[in-house]
């Protein structure tokens, strides 16, 4: 069970340095945020906090650098946050993440002020989940709080290490509200609970598929993942992306759940990405040629199961196509379009990986039209899988 900021009394948060991981690990492009949903779901926790007095210390990782280096630092990230929260709130940015500096700068803090520390990852001992480093992180405040569901994956200082050392250690509300929903998808979903799992990383989606093949009344595959599941039907597949590693697990995923399993029956085809000759086709795909999108006839399928059953659950994982280019785009769409409908019509939607979070965007649905669209990419499967989370295993360590 998780201890969340709002369990403690509020008197314990007043005057108290408390530090929060984040995980602003954001697109930033030519020194400024391009997606910023990461940052504006910690804000209920930041803004709480804050509120209640806390000095406000955020630690996060920003991408994978090979030690200090400019472009992966968190300065915009820090100016980003500024601008969300207003001018009621100091936000400041510390450039460094432990020391005295850090230090000096947390004592000029005034109550509810917000300090940004830089880029965890510029030191190698965060990853290594190094002892001494963690003593620094945890030296820097009386209180810990985890708000960083999508790196809660991983066993690093700032998840694993320093927790251990802090006496009082706290969920955040967004790492709880993930918790929550995923929860509910991988304990007691809803019925009828509709699966869709689209994109490329076959590997990465096994756990959570295994966990969830059994619970799910209906499963949906689209995306180049659907080819691997055709070809162990014995469809002739062209030259579609194949993942042969996985054929015998897909093969055996066929036999034990074949009933509830959808595949595509049409595609949009081309012989290279940049589909210049993309035509429709039925059933096999000629040699040659590439599947990059459902076609329609499996669009009007996947579209009922979606949006016109219910309520009950839909979680979506994957995009259908090669979205990012416009002639493979319309199956992901409409199927962005269905989600949004689904929850209109009651159900419980969830939308996970940040591939098919862009590709919500693409179809024009707000993160409004969700039930809940969250943060993590390898963090949502991992948890969906049953894995252990070491971030969220610490917060209950000793
Ligand atoms: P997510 O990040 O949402 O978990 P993935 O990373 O597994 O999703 O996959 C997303 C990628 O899969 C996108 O870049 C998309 O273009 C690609 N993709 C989807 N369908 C196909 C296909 N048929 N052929 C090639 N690439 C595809
Ligand atoms: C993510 O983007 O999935 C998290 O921030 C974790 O990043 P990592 O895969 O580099 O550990
Ligand atoms: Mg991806």
């Amino acid at each position: 069970m998780l201890q969340i900021i709002s369990d403690l009394e509020d008197s314990q948060f007043n005057g108290k340095r408390v530090l929060v991981r984040v995980d602003f690990n954001v697109s930033v492009l030519n020194g400024s945020v391009s997606e910023d949903y990461r940052i504006r779901m910690t804000l209920p926790t930041i803004e709480y906090l804050s509120k209640r007095g806390s000095k406000v210390v955020l630690a996060s990782h920003l991408g994978r650098p090979e030690g200090p280096q400019h472009s992966y630092s968190l300065e915009p990230v820090a100016k980003r946050l500024s601008e969300i929260i207003g001018k009621k709130t100091k936000v400041r940015f510390v450039n460094q993440c432990v020391g005295e500096t850090v230090h000096n700068e947390i004592e000029k803090m005034n109550k509810g002020d917000i300090l940004l520390l830089e880029n965890l990852r510029f030191h190698k001992e965060e990853e290594a989940n190094d002892l001494i480093f963690s003593k620094q992180i945890a030296s820097l405040a009386d209180i810990y709080v985890n708000d960083a569901f999508s790196t809660s994956h991983r066993r690093h200082a700032s998840t694993h290490g320093a927790v251990k050392l802090f006496d009082i250690k706290l969920a955040g509300f967004n790492l709880n509200k993930e918790v929550g929903y995923l929860s509910m998808i991988k304990e007691n979903p809803i019925k009828p609970f509709t699966l869709v799992i689209g994109g490329v990383k076959i590997k990465d989606k096994i756990g959570a598929l295994e966990n969830l093949l059994p619970k799910a009344d209906r499963v949906l595959i689209g995306g180049a993942a659907a080819y691997t599941f055709l070809k162990a039907k014995g469809i002739n597949t062209g030259n579609s992306v194949i993942n042969f590693e996985h054929l015998p697990w897909v093969t055996n995923a066929l036999s034990t759940f074949g009933d509830k399993i959808m595949l595509p029956s049409d595609h949009v085809i081309a012989s290279s990405p940049k589909g210049y000759s993309a035509s429709l086709v039925k059933g096999d795909i000629p040699d040659g040629m590439i599947g990059f999108d459902i076609g329609n006839e499996t669009v009007e399928r996947y579209s009922a199961e979606v949006g016109a059953k219910g309520p009950g659950t839909v979680f979506w994982n994957g995009p259908m196509g090669l979205f990012e280019i416009g002639f493979f785009a319309n199956g992901t769409i409409n199927i962005a379009k269905s989600m949004a409908l689904a929850f209109w019509r009651g159900s419980k939607t969830l939308i996970g990986g940040g591939d098919t979070l862009e590709a919500m965007k693409k179809a024009g649905v707000s993160e409004g039209e969700v039930s809940h669209v969250s943060t993590g990419g390898g963090a949502t499967l991992r948890f969906l899988a049953g894995d252990e989370m070491p971030g969220i295993v610490a917060l209950n360590e000793k």
